[in-house]
């Protein structure tokens, strides 16, 4: 009996747990049994790799041919593992030499003819297979990705046939080469595009800042759609970390990685029409949704009163926790969602309630209910809520103003605030405990009382106490970092609470 062992990774979540693929070749009737893949996969697997090896130009194996995948547990889908099953055959019947094989990881599908096909997820696997020093061969459709990661040690092949090749010590495989990597980020839309609604701009560069949700409310055609497209572009840079994080997402969605925008923050937009799969993920094979697929960036919810209840109620989970768990029968995958929510919304069903120059023609009742779709447990986590009026048209059609900045000077700003956060309590004031904001606000005792008075005459909760008293921390950040609040940045926080 002959035994060789070849290295894979399988794919759970944004994790890339380690797969060992065990062959015996043993005597008894010819045949191939292939343990801890589901049946159907078994079944393509075995077809694929055996035809695959006869098109590489060497023998399949005449005897009992047994491939045990370990652990037993894992996810084990799809055709990843083709390759490293092809070439654990091969070694075990001594027709490819074993040196290389236990300090190499391979991942690739094949195909009848023997070509490699891409698989998904390849980041996280090379981030995973990088910190145990092992080299990995992916299939060229994979390269850009593979690229992506500085200094790990990865190999390119279009066939089977290269890597025998290359494991018999022939020609050495290919390095990926990708796209040219932007090592700064590229930042999208500008801000210097929207004219006017200087309130909206101001209440943006607040909650970039703290990392605070947004609300936007507005008639159509205010210009609300354009400001949450302009937050990503205010936030600093995705660091590398975050950056590798961010890819290896949208490598197990299955998505290309441009590497020219890679250190971009996302920003995801999912129709009001979503499904809760669509936004939160999910799947037999779980996929990461577009609240994952927003990680690190922006999630845009336009016409929030459209979306489903159940969504946003299903939102709730990771607005909290920042990730999801998807659990399906047998196992469970967590991806991460640590995104910030802009949501936009007209003031009533017909948009014009407020506009100066055109009627609304909702019943008060009508606006009513219009509102109430919206959760209050969801409007809970929404610390900022700002008006985007229709604008005079002389306003629009003006030049450039003095206010009018462009993203690069406002991002200037967010950045040296955000740092003052980031040294205190080594987080956004968005995601500070309740007990550091206590510790970060101090409030004088005619502030306090000033304060207190305003939250009670506006009818506020003792929710809105907490919330406001954040968004207050934010603004007296960008006002130089002062210890303690003054009313000035109380005032200004209490007019983003609306609810
Ligand atoms: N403040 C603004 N500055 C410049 N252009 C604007 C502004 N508001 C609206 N527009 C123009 O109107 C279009 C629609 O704006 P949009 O952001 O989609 O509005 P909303 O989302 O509020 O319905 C934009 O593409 C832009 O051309
Ligand atoms: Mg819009």
């Amino acid at each position: 009996m002959s035994l060789a062992v070849t290295l894979s990774r399988a794919q759970e979540g944004v994790a890339a747990p380690q797969v060992m693929v065990e062959v015996h070749l043993s005597g008894g009737l010819p045949g191939t049994n292939i343990v801890g893949l589901p049946e159907a996969a078994v079944r393509e697997a075995r077809d694929r790799v055996r035809v695959a090896i006869q098109n590489t130009a060497f023998e399949y194996p005449n005897r009992r041919v047994t491939v045990n995948l370990a652990p037993a547990e894992l996810p084990k889908d799809g055709g990843r593992f083709d390759l490293a099953i092809a070439l654990g055959i091969l070694a075990a019947g001594n027709q490819v030499p074993r040196e290389k094989l236990d300090d190499c990881e391979f991942l690739g599908e094949l195909a009848l003819s023997g070509a490699l096909r891409g698989v998904s997820g390849v980041l996280p696997a090379l981030l995973r297979a990088r910190a145990r020093g092992r080299k990995v061969v992916v299939p060229r459709a994979n390269a850009a990705e593979a690229a992506l990661i500085p200094d790990a040690d990865v190999r390119v092949a279009d066939t089977l046939a290269e890597v025998c090749g290359w494991l018999r010590g022939g020609q050495d495989l290919a390095l990926p080469i990708g796209a040219e990597i932007a090592a700064d980020a590229t930042y999208g839309p500008d801000l210097i595009d929207v004219r006017g609604q200087r309130q909206a701009r101001r209440a943006l560069e607040i909650a970039a800042t703290g990392g605070h949700h947004l609300l936007l409310v507005g008639p159509p055609g205010t210009g609300k759609t354009m400001l949450a497209e302009r937050l990503p572009g205010i936030l600093p840079p995705l660091t590398e970390s975050e950056a590798l994080e961010s890819c290896a997402i949208l490598s197990v969605a299955g998505q290309v990685v441009d590497p020219s925008k890679w250190r971009r923050r996302a920003f995801r937009a999912p129709h009001h029409t979503a499904s809760a799969v669509a936004l939160v993920g999910g799947g037999s094979q779980p996929r990461p949704g577009e609240i994952s697929l927003a990680h690190n960036g922006v999630l845009f919810l336009d016409e929030l009163p459209e979306f489903s209840r159940h969504v946003l109620d299903v939102l709730r989970e990771p607005l909290e926790s920042g990730s999801i768990v998807i659990s399906r029968a047998s196992r469970q995958s967590t991806f991460p969602a640590q995104f910030q929510l802009v949501a936009a919304m007209n003031p009533c069903p017909c948009g014009y309630a407020g506009d100066p120059r055109q009627r609304c023609q909702c019943t008060p009742d009508q606006i009513q209910r219009y509102r109430g779709r919206i959760s209050g447990p969801l409007l809970d986590r929404i610390d900022m809520c700002v008006d985007v009026p229709r604008q005079p048209l002389t306003e629009l059609s003006a030049k450039r103003g003095a206010h009018d900045e462009d993203s690069a000077t406002v991002r200037a700003r967010v950045v040296k605030a955000r740092h003052q956060a980031l040294v205190r309590a080594g987080r956004s004031n968005a995601e500070i405990s309740t007990r550091e904001l206590e510790r970060d606000c101090a409030l004088g005792p005619a502030e306090r009382a000033w304060f207190e008075g305003a939250l009670e005459r506006l009818g506020l909760s003792a929710r809105a106490y907490h919330r406001t008293l954040r968004v207050a921390r934010t603004i007296a950040d960008l006002d130089g970092g002062a210890a303690a609040l003054d009313r000035v940045h109380l005032a200004e926080a209490l007019q983003y609470r609306r609810f």
